[in-house]
């Protein structure tokens, strides 16, 4: 089957087509099988270089580029960026632009400002992958969240998927947005009023404040952490039990749901807080290592697509 994607840089999922996304999902999945038989690694992105620069901490996304730029043959080099010329006073793009200087074939960037890849992408003659930009988007997160789904229940167009929680401060839930309602499925977020969702206004999501609502007759429900780190001071104000009390995702308010449904968290989670340990690690219904698993399987797709054959 041919791959057509024709993008040098993976920014966002706002600028892919639906073609694009079923084109990624559609490698990612054969990757996905791939890496659950004997032959995981491949040679197909033999000497090419992949540099990780994550100017946020990350331990499941940074390993999960990682492990799948190993597993196609890359070579891959984390920039410790504690020990940075960043730290000297240098500038963002100096340090990008002497990364690149050396060659280098794909440059995936974690940023905490809404926009940075965007910035650097034009710059450079690296491969630019998003790995999450402040709250704007994280595009590979929603990627391996619609495979994820795809592979509980055979399809995304049609289904209703509830997005709960900090939505307003969350890239997943915005990269989440933009590519299932492309696939065509029915988007609700789920948020309390404190935070608000007006950013969410022109997505074609639906938007409420009650939990019971929102998951009602939801195939998927989603569930995010409160992101203290994006939030401003009126929404500190909030109080982590009555949000626990009115928004936490357990066997109980999960019965508003599909009784077939599935639960995602994107992690890293709060136990108890939005989701119930005993549903985090319910097996029949929680996808969340499923979830990691088909990240290391998309991020090897996207490096594929982007990288193979590129001549850098
Ligand atoms: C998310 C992120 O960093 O945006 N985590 C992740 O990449 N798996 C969600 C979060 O930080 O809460």
């Amino acid at each position: 089957m041919p791959y057509n994607f024709s993008h040098r840089h993976l920014l966002d999922i706002e600028r892919l087509s639906r073609a694009d996304i079923e084109c990624i999902l559609a490698l990612a999945a054969r990757y996905a099988e791939q890496n659950r038989g004997p032959h995981k690694k491949s040679d197909r992105l033999h000497g090419k270089t992949v540099v990780n620069l994550f100017f946020e901490n990350s331990t499941r996304t940074r390993t999960s580029f990682e492990i799948a730029a190993k597993r196609l043959g890359a070579d891959v080099v984390n920039v410790p960026l504690e020990q940075s010329s960043v730290k000297k006073g240098e500038t963002l793009l100096d340090t990008v632009l002497t990364l690149d200087a050396m060659l280098i074939d794909g440059l995936v960037v974690r940023h905490n400002e809404d926009g940075i890849p965007q910035f650097i992408a034009p710059h450079v003659r690296a491969h630019v992958i998003n790995a999450g930009d402040g709250k704007h988007e994280h595009p590979t997160q929603a990627l391996l969240d619609a495979l994820t789904i795809m592979r509980h229940k055979g399809r995304i167009d049609g289904l209703t998927v509830a997005i709960c929680g900090d939505v307003a401060h969350s890239r997943v839930a915005r990269s989440n947005a933009h590519l299932l309602t492309k696939l065509g499925a029915r988007v609700r977020m789920i948020a309390p009023p404190v935070f608000g969702m007006s950013n969410y206004g022109n997505l074609g999501v639906e938007c409420t404040d009650n939990l019971a609502q929102g998951i009602a007759g939801a195939d998927a429900v989603m569930t995010l952490r409160i992101q203290y780190e994006r939030i401003g001071d009126d929404e500190h104000s909030i109080d982590t039990s009555d949000y626990a009390h009115a928004y936490r995702l357990d066997h109980n308010s999960l019965r508003a749901a599909r009784p077939d449904a599935i639960v995602l968290h994107p992690g890293p989670a709060n136990r108890g807080v939005e989701i119930s340990s005993e549903l985090a690690d319910d097996p029949a219904r929680s996808v969340i290592r499923e979830q990691v698993e088909m990240g290391v399987a998309v991020r090897m797709a996207v490096l594929d697509l982007l990288l193979h054959e590129s001549g850098g």
